[in-house]
């Protein structure tokens, strides 16, 4: 059951109501995220510990009794039209690519061998994730879209089964089965070689909790944060993460090349998760120096997020700060995935009392940065980086104050 009504916007229904002449049968929420910790190291088979934030994408949806996708994205004010049985990429506008490539691994992989196929339907969306920031806005319209596609099919995905039995019944494949088709959509629709970090906390986000995913057996743990009187302050350099795909896609076969050096001496080890710290002192020095800077990273990051973990559980929070300052250190100078303004914020939060640990949060080169903040520190906090951070960049920051909060879910609105 849908405990929290307030996920979904009234105003949604009006729009669509406006722009079609009926109303919508159905609408679904699928959340952005803040990882905590473990960044770049999903597709490198290791761990990650990331929150669903109250920020979402809403999709208000009917289907039709053909084949024919009708999109409007309210916030741009653009509309597409494509057809279930001939889907293509295409440039314009970037934004179906998402919708197109989920549709199509829905197709292709989760329902094909079913007696279900998917419809056609009409769509209005909209949303309040950030994007471009490096809280999962693409993800968050993937898992929004896998849910619209299987509501328009009449196949409803109650959250509570998602929750305790960790599977669709009707489908009998489970969320991560969705989150894999997701990440598949952006992969070869978007052409981002992602991982699957971002689709399966937008599909299990618990609230108050953070998900310790292992991204090699995609067994997870929803973790308590306890975080009575500290808040998770994200803030937003405003910078357009223009080198975010091609760099992105680049660390990724970095690491996979250092997988194939590293193999010469372990050669069992099939990722950069096998890899331990005191392995990879054994070999580093062997390895060309890019190369070496890369996987440092991820090995110390793996390490970092289960000592996080184990930290959290303790409610040794010093020690999970500091864990994060260095998960910051590590792709400042190693990972080189930061930049200036990520630097900048950062360094205003670290230096301010009653800041636990800061950050930057996502794919990087621009985006967020995440802060653990005891609560009588925020307004400081939020003084200081709206005077400093503009003063060295002529750039205005946002500043979200996040609540953990729960995963994706549809409301079917014709029993109202
Ligand atoms: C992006 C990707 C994720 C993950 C992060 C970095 O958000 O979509 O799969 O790799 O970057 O941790």
């Amino acid at each position: 059951m849908i405990q929290d009504e307030s996920i979904f916007s009234d105003r949604l229904v009006q729009d669509f109501n406006q722009r079609f002449g009926y109303p919508p049968e159905f609408m679904v929420s699928a959340p952005g995220r803040v990882n905590l910790i473990g960044e770049h190291t999903d597709y490198n088979d290791g761990y990650v510990f990331p929150v669903a934030i109250d920020k979402y994408l809403r999709i208000a949806a009917s289907k039709r009794s053909d084949k024919e996708v009708h999109l409007y994205a309210l916030d741009m004010d653009e509309e597409c039209v494509f057809n279930l049985e001939s889907i293509r990429d295409s440039k314009t506008p970037p934004w179906s690519n998402y919708l197109k490539g989920v549709a199509h691994f829905l197709q292709e992989e989760v329902l094909q061998g079913s007696e279900h196929t998917l419809n056609g339907i009409t769509a209005v969306i909209t949303g309040n994730v950030p994007i471009g920031a490096g809280l999962s806005s693409s993800a968050a319209l993937e898992v929004a879209s896998t849910l619209a596609f299987l509501g328009g099919c009449g196949l409803e995905i109650p959250y509570s089964s998602i929750n305790t039995n960790n599977e669709i019944e009707l489908l009998h494949s489970s969320p991560l089965e969705l989150a894999s088709i997701c990440q598949r959509a952006e992969n070869e629709f978007a052409g981002v070689n992602c991982g699957i970090m971002d689709p399966t906390i937008s599909l299990l986000g618990k609230a108050d909790h953070a998900l310790f995913l292992d991204c090699r057996s995609l067994d997870y743990n929803h973790i308590p944060l306890n975080l009575t009187d500290i808040l998770i302050v994200i803030c937003n350099t405003n910078v357009k993460r223009e080198l975010a795909a091609s760099e992105y896609n680049k660390r990724r076969s970095e690491c996979e090349n250092g997988v194939k050096m590293i193999q010469q001496w372990m050669p069992s080890i099939t990722s950069l998760r096998d890899v331990t710290v005191e392995d990879f002192k054994k070999y580093e020095e062997k390895l060309p120096e890019i190369t070496q800077k890369r996987c440092r990273y991820v090995v110390e990051e793996n390490n970092r997020v289960l000592k996080a973990v184990s930290a959290l559980t303790a409610n040794d929070l010093d020690t999970f700060g500091i864990l994060m300052n260095a998960s910051h250190a590590g792709l400042r100078y190693a990972y080189e995935v930061s930049c200036d303004e990520l630097d900048l914020l950062t360094e205003i939060a670290q230096n301010i009392e009653g800041v636990i640990g800061a950050r930057m949060t996502g794919a990087g080169f621009g985006g967020c940065t995440v802060n653990l903040v005891y609560q009588d520190a925020v307004e400081e906090f939020q003084n200081k980086v709206s005077n400093e951070y503009p003063k060295h960049t002529g750039i205005e920051p946002d500043t979200y104050i996040c609540n953990a909060g729960d995963g994706a879910r549809i409301k079917w609105l014709s029993n109202q």
